[in-house]
């Protein structure tokens, strides 16, 4: 039946070409997205990646909250001049547990995706209370009014919704997210039972002030980590490539 049908055929008859080409191209696409029903996230695991503390959640939910994405972009790109500036370009589990992503589309400002442990918590309130009196040429606008208190009345909603989209707080985190909100904001706390659920979390007065929790602490504390989780020496080579 097929001996004399040529690939002449094919292109003569317009219909038998479209469901012939259709059924070429659908396999081309299963190949590719049925492996992805198989495994468990498209993301390689990097050893140090961990959810935010509660406080951190608040201070990133207040640059969420401010729109500091419209000056920052949280991504380094592979190129060189980004790596001499910024550091080691982001990998993909540096924003797994990010939702929404905060990787930006426009730098105003610098990149932010490596800014953790670059200056000191006082440097961050200064800077954030009035850019210009630390970058006299800083078109940065003031954000004063964050020394106002923290509300985090419903931390625990916040993990939940979190948890709900697949980040993976467990019971217990959601449990104590206010204790361990409060532990992180003052220094003098004991922090065990906080550092054991957040592994490379900082205690601090972040803002400056170790008695009050405001939403500066919650900032600068967020600000302080970003970047500082994946120890680059731990990191093998497949898991680089996924950038
Ligand atoms: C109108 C644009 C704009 C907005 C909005 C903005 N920034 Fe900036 N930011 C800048 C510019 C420009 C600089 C560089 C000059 C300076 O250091 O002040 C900067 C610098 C910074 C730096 C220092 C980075 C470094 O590596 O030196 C941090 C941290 C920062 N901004 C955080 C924030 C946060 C947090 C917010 C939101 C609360 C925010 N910015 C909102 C423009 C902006």
């Amino acid at each position: 039946m097929f001996k004399n049908f040529t690939h002449g055929h094919i292109e003569r008859n317009v219909i038998l070409l479209a469901v012939l080409t259709l059924i070429t191209v659908s396999i081309g696409g299963l190949a590719q997205v049925v492996p992805l029903f198989t495994v468990e996230t498209t993301i390689e695991r990097v050893q140090g990646m961990r959810p935010y503390t509660p406080l951190e959640l608040l201070g990133r939910n207040i640059y969420v909250r401010e729109g500091c994405y419209a000056c920052h972009s949280q991504m380094v790109r592979p190129f060189r001049d980004e790596n001499e500036r910024y550091g080691h370009f982001s990998l993909a589990a540096e924003s797994m547990y990010d939702r929404p992503f905060q990787w930006g589309s426009k730098r105003t400002g610098p990149d932010l995706a490596r800014v953790g442990g670059r200056y000191s918590d006082d440097w961050h309130a200064e800077h954030l209370r009035s850019p210009r009196a630390l970058v006299p040429d800083s078109i940065m606008p003031p954000y004063a009014f964050l020394d106002r208190p923290l509300d985090y009345a419903a931390i625990e909603n916040h993990l939940r919704a979190q948890a709900a989209l697949g980040v993976p707080y467990t019971a217990e985190m959601i449990a104590n997210a206010r204790a361990d909100l409060e532990a992180q904001a003052r220094p003098d706390a004991d922090g065990t039972a906080f550092a054991a659920r957040y592994p490379r979390a900082r205690q601090g007065a972040f803002d400056g002030n170790a008695n009050a929790v405001t939403e500066m602490d919650a900032l600068v504390a967020y600000l302080q980590m970003l970047g500082t989780l994946v120890q680059f020496r731990d990191v093998t080579p497949e898991q680089l490539d996924q950038h």
